[in-house]
């Protein structure tokens, strides 16, 4: 199986990376996503799309945001959702996930929500689903194809035009599973030019992101940007401290108010969150105008409401 399985209606069957999705897809959801957006504004009862249907959130990994937003996402639509708690799971008592998944897939489970620190076990268990769809919520650092969605979406609202942008990603990149998805769905929509900057450390490796230029200066990265996308050193990944020093991160790779007049005019302020504020980011630009952290949250619903709602056919 590819990555990208397509039923025989051409339609995909799991959201597993971004990467070689193609623009159509992308933009497909993207606009799918702008529809339900509007249709459940102000608190309205939008489509029920979903009515009928249950999805399994399959979380292995601490997480509030992003299970929340999927959750959610899911009710809004009308579908019932089950939070199978991994640390009470089967899987504790020494099941297989695929078995896991099979018993949920025999109560009819439409949809599995899976996050995990390995990278590869949505798609694994994307190759042992008979019939349900898997969304990858995060995987290692290889993949968040919906955080992805999300911060797209949140840049075209401003800016429909990427060739026209300047998009710096900040930070813990080798880490990320967000900066891959951002990198993927930025190359999908033509972004003009990706800068990735941060110790070299935390830098992927070289040939990983041929097209992006690369810089150690922040302010260097910073000059003329038109968007900043903030990462987290996440430490949980690492497997030395690569970063010993915080304060001296912070004056070196902190977006500051200061720093932030390096960039082009209102360059939008963008963190997939959980933040660190006074490690990554100053507490007064996370919560400054320039700033559309909270929009990437909002933006997250409609986003996953496309994504399950286009899996299931609905
Ligand atoms: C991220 C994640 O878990 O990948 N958070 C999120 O889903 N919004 C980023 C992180 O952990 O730093």
């Amino acid at each position: 199986m590819s990555e990208h399985a397509l039923d025989s209606n051409g339609r995909l069957r799991h959201l597993i990376t971004l990467e070689g999705l193609g623009r159509q897809h992308i933009e497909d959801l993207l606009d799918r996503a702008c529809e339900l957006r509007l249709a459940f504004a102000d608190g309205a009862c939008g489509p029920q799309l979903l009515r009928g249907r249950t999805i399994v959130n399959l979380f292995f990994e601490a997480s509030t945001r992003t299970r929340s937003s999927f959750e959610l996402a899911a009710r809004r639509l009308g579908a019932t959702v089950l939070n199978f708690e991994m640390s009470s799971s089967s899987t504790s008592k020494g099941e297989t996930l695929e078995d896991t998944l099979a018993t949920l897939e025999a109560m009819q489970a439409d949809a599995f929500v899976v996050r995990h620190r390995e990278n590869g076990t949505p798609e694994r268990l994307a190759r042992h689903a008979k019939r349900a769809a898997v969304l990858n919520a995060g995987d290692g650092n290889h993949a968040h194809p919906t955080q992805g969605l999300l911060d797209a979406l949140t840049i075209r609202d401003r800016h429909p035009d990427f060739s026209r942008l300047k998009v710096t990603l900040c930070g813990d990149i080798r880490h990320s599973r967000v900066a891959r998805s951002d990198l993927h769905v930025l190359g999908a929509l033509g972004t003009g030019e990706i800068r990735l900057c941060g110790p070299a450390a935390l830098m992927p490796p070289v040939d990983e992101f041929p097209g992006c230029r690369v810089f150690e200066d922040f302010d260097d990265a910073l000059s003329g940007s038109d968007v900043l996308i903030m990462l987290r050193l996440q430490r949980e990944r690492m497997a030395e401290a690569l970063v010993s020093d915080e304060a001296e991160y912070f004056r070196r790779f902190g977006l500051t108010s200061e720093r932030l007049r390096h960039a082009a005019p209102e360059a939008l302020v963008m963190h997939p969150g959980p933040m660190n504020r006074g490690i990554e980011i100053a507490a007064d630009v996370a919560d400054g105008p320039q700033s559309v952290i909270l929009e990437q949250v909002s933006n997250g619903i409609p986003v996953r409401m496309a994504a399950l709602a286009s899996l299931l056919g609905a």
